[in-house]
Protein backbone atom coordinates (compact mmCIF):
# COMPACT_ATOMS: atom_id res chain seq x y z
CA UNK A 1 0.00 0.00 0.00
CA UNK A 2 1.40 3.30 -0.41
CA UNK A 3 -0.02 7.01 -0.06
CA UNK A 4 -0.72 7.97 -3.31
CA UNK A 5 -2.29 5.04 -4.53
CA UNK A 6 -3.64 3.15 -1.70
CA UNK A 7 -4.09 -0.59 -1.90
CA UNK A 8 -7.53 -1.83 -3.43
CA UNK A 9 -8.68 -4.98 -4.10
CA UNK A 10 -5.92 -7.19 -6.25
CA UNK A 11 -6.61 -9.12 -9.18
CA UNK A 12 -5.19 -12.22 -8.71
CA UNK A 13 -7.32 -15.46 -9.87
CA UNK A 14 -9.69 -17.07 -7.72
CA UNK A 15 -12.03 -19.41 -7.90
CA UNK A 16 -15.36 -18.24 -9.60
CA UNK A 17 -17.00 -18.50 -6.47
CA UNK A 18 -14.77 -16.92 -4.65
CA UNK A 19 -14.95 -14.17 -7.86
CA UNK A 20 -18.53 -13.71 -7.67
CA UNK A 21 -18.50 -13.05 -3.69
CA UNK A 22 -15.74 -10.33 -3.78
CA UNK A 23 -17.58 -8.87 -7.14
CA UNK A 24 -18.91 -5.68 -5.00
CA UNK A 25 -15.33 -5.38 -3.70
CA UNK A 26 -13.68 -4.81 -7.30
CA UNK A 27 -15.42 -2.59 -9.00
CA UNK A 28 -13.69 0.56 -9.99
CA UNK A 29 -13.88 3.84 -8.67
CA UNK A 30 -16.82 5.27 -11.37
CA UNK A 31 -17.98 1.80 -11.71
CA UNK A 32 -21.57 2.55 -13.74
CA UNK A 33 -23.29 1.67 -10.30
CA UNK A 34 -21.74 3.66 -8.11
CA UNK A 35 -23.64 7.58 -7.00
CA UNK A 36 -20.06 8.47 -5.01
CA UNK A 37 -16.19 9.04 -5.57
CA UNK A 38 -14.81 5.63 -4.15
CA UNK A 39 -11.78 6.39 -1.35
CA UNK A 40 -10.49 3.59 -3.12
CA UNK A 41 -9.06 2.26 -6.28
CA UNK A 42 -8.83 -0.81 -8.23
CA UNK A 43 -5.18 -1.92 -8.88
CA UNK A 44 -2.68 -5.22 -8.46
CA UNK A 45 -1.15 -5.61 -5.19
CA UNK A 46 0.44 -8.95 -3.70
CA UNK A 47 -1.58 -11.50 -2.11
CA UNK A 48 -0.07 -14.40 -0.25
CA UNK A 49 -1.26 -17.82 -1.01
CA UNK A 50 -2.42 -18.59 2.88
CA UNK A 51 -4.25 -14.91 1.54
CA UNK A 52 -5.97 -16.09 -1.16
CA UNK A 53 -6.66 -19.78 0.69
CA UNK A 54 -8.55 -17.91 3.50
CA UNK A 55 -10.56 -16.13 1.18
CA UNK A 56 -11.39 -19.52 -0.43
CA UNK A 57 -12.21 -21.39 2.79
CA UNK A 58 -13.12 -18.82 5.44
CA UNK A 59 -14.94 -15.93 3.67
CA UNK A 60 -18.14 -17.73 4.14
CA UNK A 61 -17.19 -18.84 7.83
CA UNK A 62 -16.61 -15.09 8.80
CA UNK A 63 -18.05 -12.45 6.53
CA UNK A 64 -21.26 -11.26 5.74
CA UNK A 65 -22.41 -10.86 2.29
CA UNK A 66 -23.13 -7.09 1.59
CA UNK A 67 -26.74 -6.77 0.28
CA UNK A 68 -28.75 -3.60 0.37
CA UNK A 69 -30.77 -4.00 2.90
CA UNK A 70 -30.42 -3.40 6.78
CA UNK A 71 -28.68 -6.00 8.74
CA UNK A 72 -29.83 -7.43 11.91
CA UNK A 73 -26.59 -6.51 13.65
CA UNK A 74 -26.91 -9.63 16.68
CA UNK A 75 -27.71 -11.53 13.98
CA UNK A 76 -24.22 -12.68 12.49
CA UNK A 77 -22.66 -13.25 16.21
CA UNK A 78 -25.62 -14.65 17.55
CA UNK A 79 -25.78 -12.31 20.06
CA UNK A 80 -27.02 -8.96 21.48
CA UNK A 81 -22.98 -6.93 22.10
CA UNK A 82 -22.40 -3.39 21.90
CA UNK A 83 -21.24 -3.16 18.27
CA UNK A 84 -18.12 -1.33 16.69
CA UNK A 85 -17.90 -1.12 13.03
CA UNK A 86 -13.92 -0.66 11.59
CA UNK A 87 -13.61 1.04 8.31
CA UNK A 88 -10.64 -0.04 6.01
CA UNK A 89 -8.79 -2.18 8.51
CA UNK A 90 -6.03 -3.18 6.62
CA UNK A 91 -4.65 -6.53 6.93
CA UNK A 92 -6.42 -6.22 10.59
CA UNK A 93 -3.62 -6.53 13.23
CA UNK A 94 -5.42 -3.88 14.97
CA UNK A 95 -8.62 -5.16 14.42
CA UNK A 96 -7.57 -8.50 15.94
CA UNK A 97 -6.23 -7.20 18.75
CA UNK A 98 -8.84 -4.63 19.63
CA UNK A 99 -11.43 -7.84 19.72
CA UNK A 100 -9.43 -9.91 21.85
CA UNK A 101 -8.92 -7.06 24.17
CA UNK A 102 -12.53 -6.25 24.14
CA UNK A 103 -14.03 -9.79 24.26
CA UNK A 104 -18.02 -8.09 25.62
CA UNK A 105 -18.15 -6.11 22.19
CA UNK A 106 -18.85 -7.18 18.81
CA UNK A 107 -16.53 -5.58 15.78
CA UNK A 108 -17.50 -5.37 12.49
CA UNK A 109 -14.86 -4.66 10.04
CA UNK A 110 -15.54 -3.61 6.56
CA UNK A 111 -12.11 -3.53 3.87
CA UNK A 112 -12.44 -3.46 0.40
CA UNK A 113 -8.35 -4.59 -0.57
CA UNK A 114 -8.03 -8.82 -0.64
CA UNK A 115 -4.85 -9.45 0.80
CA UNK A 116 -6.31 -7.50 3.64
CA UNK A 117 -9.72 -9.61 3.71
CA UNK A 118 -7.46 -12.53 3.39
CA UNK A 119 -5.09 -11.85 6.18
CA UNK A 120 -8.15 -11.08 9.27
CA UNK A 121 -9.72 -14.11 7.67
CA UNK A 122 -6.44 -16.24 8.80
CA UNK A 123 -6.46 -14.38 12.02
CA UNK A 124 -10.45 -14.78 13.07
CA UNK A 125 -9.54 -18.54 12.28
CA UNK A 126 -6.33 -19.12 13.80
CA UNK A 127 -7.45 -17.50 17.29
CA UNK A 128 -11.08 -18.41 17.20
CA UNK A 129 -12.22 -15.09 17.79
CA UNK A 130 -15.82 -14.97 17.99
CA UNK A 131 -16.47 -11.02 18.11
CA UNK A 132 -15.37 -10.48 14.81
CA UNK A 133 -16.82 -10.67 11.20
CA UNK A 134 -16.16 -8.97 8.16
CA UNK A 135 -18.05 -7.38 4.90
CA UNK A 136 -16.18 -7.06 2.29
CA UNK A 137 -17.22 -3.98 -0.07
CA UNK A 138 -16.99 -0.38 -0.22
CA UNK A 139 -18.09 1.03 3.22
CA UNK A 140 -19.74 4.33 1.85
CA UNK A 141 -22.47 1.63 0.44
CA UNK A 142 -22.15 -0.47 3.51
CA UNK A 143 -22.93 2.23 6.34
CA UNK A 144 -25.79 3.73 3.59
CA UNK A 145 -27.83 0.33 3.06
CA UNK A 146 -26.78 -2.13 5.91
CA UNK A 147 -25.76 -0.39 9.45
CA UNK A 148 -29.36 0.34 10.54
CA UNK A 149 -29.90 3.75 12.17
CA UNK A 150 -29.07 4.88 16.07
CA UNK A 151 -27.28 1.50 15.88
CA UNK A 152 -23.56 1.45 16.71
CA UNK A 153 -21.69 1.96 19.71
CA UNK A 154 -18.62 3.33 17.83
CA UNK A 155 -16.99 3.27 15.01
CA UNK A 156 -13.36 3.21 13.97
CA UNK A 157 -11.44 5.01 11.02
CA UNK A 158 -7.97 4.19 11.89
CA UNK A 159 -5.35 6.30 8.73
CA UNK A 160 -7.76 6.48 6.28
CA UNK A 161 -6.18 6.84 2.51
CA UNK A 162 -4.65 10.52 2.65
CA UNK A 163 -5.26 11.04 -1.17
CA UNK A 164 -2.25 13.81 -0.45
CA UNK A 165 -2.25 15.11 -3.85
CA UNK A 166 -4.78 18.38 -3.84
CA UNK A 167 -6.38 16.73 -6.95
CA UNK A 168 -7.52 13.49 -4.90
CA UNK A 169 -8.70 15.00 -2.17
CA UNK A 170 -12.37 14.48 -3.42
CA UNK A 171 -11.66 10.84 -2.66
CA UNK A 172 -10.72 11.39 0.73
CA UNK A 173 -13.82 9.13 2.82
CA UNK A 174 -14.49 11.68 5.49
CA UNK A 175 -16.02 14.27 4.20
CA UNK A 176 -19.71 16.07 5.40
CA UNK A 177 -21.89 14.02 3.81
CA UNK A 178 -20.33 10.39 4.75
CA UNK A 179 -19.64 11.72 7.85
CA UNK A 180 -23.41 12.78 8.34
CA UNK A 181 -24.65 9.32 7.19
CA UNK A 182 -21.93 7.50 9.87
CA UNK A 183 -23.31 10.01 12.55
CA UNK A 184 -27.14 8.51 11.64
CA UNK A 185 -25.87 5.77 12.19
CA UNK A 186 -23.90 5.99 15.46
CA UNK A 187 -26.21 5.48 18.52
CA UNK A 188 -26.52 8.35 21.06
CA UNK A 189 -23.44 8.13 23.73
CA UNK A 190 -21.83 6.58 20.73
CA UNK A 191 -18.64 7.45 19.31
CA UNK A 192 -16.57 8.50 16.15
CA UNK A 193 -12.76 7.48 16.42
CA UNK A 194 -10.59 8.36 13.71
CA UNK A 195 -6.62 8.67 13.65
CA UNK A 196 -4.49 10.04 10.88
CA UNK A 197 -0.63 10.52 10.50
CA UNK A 198 -1.28 13.34 7.78
CA UNK A 199 -1.57 16.86 9.37
CA UNK A 200 -3.81 18.24 6.66
CA UNK A 201 -6.32 15.48 7.02
CA UNK A 202 -6.29 15.69 10.80
CA UNK A 203 -7.24 19.59 9.71
CA UNK A 204 -9.74 18.64 7.72
CA UNK A 205 -11.48 15.69 9.85
CA UNK A 206 -11.56 18.07 12.79
CA UNK A 207 -13.58 20.79 10.99
CA UNK A 208 -15.90 18.34 9.25
CA UNK A 209 -16.46 16.45 12.30
CA UNK A 210 -17.14 19.77 14.38
CA UNK A 211 -19.63 20.93 12.42
CA UNK A 212 -21.67 17.65 12.26
CA UNK A 213 -24.47 18.52 14.46
CA UNK A 214 -24.97 14.89 15.47
CA UNK A 215 -21.55 14.75 17.15
CA UNK A 216 -19.72 16.30 19.64
CA UNK A 217 -15.88 16.41 20.74
CA UNK A 218 -14.39 14.65 23.76
CA UNK A 219 -11.99 17.33 24.13
CA UNK A 220 -10.71 20.51 22.99
CA UNK A 221 -9.61 19.28 19.34
CA UNK A 222 -7.21 16.25 18.92
CA UNK A 223 -7.08 13.33 22.16
CA UNK A 224 -4.52 11.45 23.01
CA UNK A 225 -4.28 8.32 21.91
CA UNK A 226 -6.33 5.92 24.09
CA UNK A 227 -5.40 2.56 25.47
CA UNK A 228 -7.77 0.40 23.09
CA UNK A 229 -5.91 1.15 19.62
CA UNK A 230 -2.69 0.00 19.58
CA UNK A 231 -0.29 1.57 16.99
CA UNK A 232 -1.60 0.47 13.64
CA UNK A 233 0.65 -0.49 11.06
CA UNK A 234 0.23 2.57 8.56
CA UNK A 235 0.88 4.57 11.73
CA UNK A 236 4.36 2.73 12.48
CA UNK A 237 5.34 3.76 8.57
CA UNK A 238 3.82 7.38 9.01
CA UNK A 239 6.15 8.01 12.33
CA UNK A 240 8.95 6.39 10.69
CA UNK A 241 8.69 8.96 7.64
CA UNK A 242 8.63 11.20 10.43
CA UNK A 243 5.10 12.51 10.23
CA UNK A 244 2.93 13.21 13.61
CA UNK A 245 -0.51 11.27 14.84
CA UNK A 246 -3.50 12.84 15.15
CA UNK A 247 -6.32 10.97 17.12
CA UNK A 248 -9.89 12.36 17.01
CA UNK A 249 -12.63 11.52 19.51
CA UNK A 250 -16.15 12.59 19.31
CA UNK A 251 -19.02 11.60 20.74
CA UNK A 252 -23.20 10.91 18.85
CA UNK A 253 -25.83 13.52 20.50
CA UNK A 254 -28.98 12.44 22.53
C1 LIG B 1 -4.10 3.53 4.61
S1 LIG B 1 -4.91 2.00 4.88
C2 LIG B 1 -4.99 1.89 6.66
C3 LIG B 1 -5.13 0.49 7.16
C4 LIG B 1 -5.20 0.31 8.67
N1 LIG B 1 -6.36 0.95 9.23
C5 LIG B 1 -3.94 0.79 9.35
O1 LIG B 1 -3.99 1.82 10.04
O2 LIG B 1 -2.89 0.14 9.18
C6 LIG B 1 -6.59 2.39 4.46
C7 LIG B 1 -7.43 1.17 4.16
O3 LIG B 1 -8.77 1.57 3.91
C8 LIG B 1 -9.31 0.78 2.88
N2 LIG B 1 -10.42 1.52 2.28
C9 LIG B 1 -10.36 2.69 1.62
N3 LIG B 1 -11.56 3.11 1.25
C10 LIG B 1 -12.44 2.17 1.69
C11 LIG B 1 -13.84 2.03 1.60
N4 LIG B 1 -14.60 2.96 1.00
N5 LIG B 1 -14.42 0.94 2.14
C12 LIG B 1 -13.67 0.00 2.76
N6 LIG B 1 -12.33 0.08 2.88
C13 LIG B 1 -11.72 1.15 2.35
C14 LIG B 1 -8.14 0.55 1.93
O4 LIG B 1 -8.32 -0.60 1.12
C15 LIG B 1 -6.98 0.42 2.91
O5 LIG B 1 -6.73 -0.93 3.25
Amino acid sequence: MNTNTPDSPDTAPLSEATRAALEPATQAPHSPGATHIRSFVHRRGHITQGQRDALEQLLDKWSIPYTPQRLDLAAPFGRQAPTVLEIGFGMGETTQKIAQARPDDNFLGVEVFNAGVGSLLRRIEESNLQNLRIIQHDAVEVVRDMIPPDSLAGVHVYFPDPWPKKRHHKRRLLQPPFVSLLASRIAPGGYLHCATDWQDYAVQMLEVLSAEPLLRNTVADYAPRPDYRPQTKFETRGLRLGHGVWDLIFRRTA
